[in-house]
């Protein structure tokens, strides 16, 4: 069940960095930071890159592709799960959007991207639950040993870069998390690495 493992990883390095991204938005409005608006470029290409376009698309693929074919039991949950994944590009160009206003104007628009980053991650952490609490014990109970390696292959493709990120809680933590996002980024906002690397 290595696809279960990889799955929960992705997740928990989503849920590090945002988790991350709320600290040093609260930093800010304290008056303690400076927006770093290189970090958040980055922050938004990372999701963009992998929750959105490679991490959503396997779950649709593998997983609930999968279990539909098994039972109509998870049919509703996963139509609306459907319905999220679908709706990933509007939602990162919203907050795009929102941070492209925040940068031209970093004291008027820092509160209009804090509400647009608070929506963003409601919406993930509500997502991953439903996911963890609802799909995967369902996939556990339908799937075969086959059906796992199957899926597990799936999975190991296209790994995010940032999993294994644990969640932050001290200060060195936040800015190991923040050099990992940056430094996985490309050129010109990242290290100029080019694009992502594969594990
Ligand atoms: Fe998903
Ligand atoms: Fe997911």
């Amino acid at each position: 069940m290595d696809a279960m493992n990889i799955i929960r990883d992705e997740h928990q390095s989503l849920a590090a960095i945002i988790h991350a991204v709320h600290y040093m938005l609260k930093e800010i409005g304290a008056g303690k930071l400076a927006p770093d608006f290189k970090l958040l470029k980055a922050m938004v290409h990372y999701l963009k890159e992998y929750p959105e376009q490679r991490h959503h698309p396997k779950e649709d693929q593998y997983l609930f592709a999968r279990l539909k074919h098994k039972t109509g039991e998870a049919d509703a949950v996963i139509a609306r799960l459907e319905q999220d994944h679908a709706s990933g590009e509007a939602r990162i160009e919203a907050l795009e959007a929102a941070m492209n206003h925040y940068e031209a104007d970093p004291k008027g628009g820092y509160d209009a991207f804090v509400e647009a980053f608070d929506g963003f991650a409601k919406f993930y952490r509500d997502h991953m639950i439903t996911e963890e609490r609802e799909i995967l014990p369902l996939c556990r109970k339908h799937f075969s040993e086959q059906d796992w390696a199957e899926v597990s292959a799936g999975f190991r493709e296209n790994r995010d870069p940032m999993a294994g990120t644990a969640k932050p809680l001290t200060h060195e933590d936040f800015q190991r998390v923040f050099s990992k996002l940056v430094a996985a980024a490309p050129a010109p906002i990242g290290f100029g690495a080019g694009p992502y690397k594969e594990d």
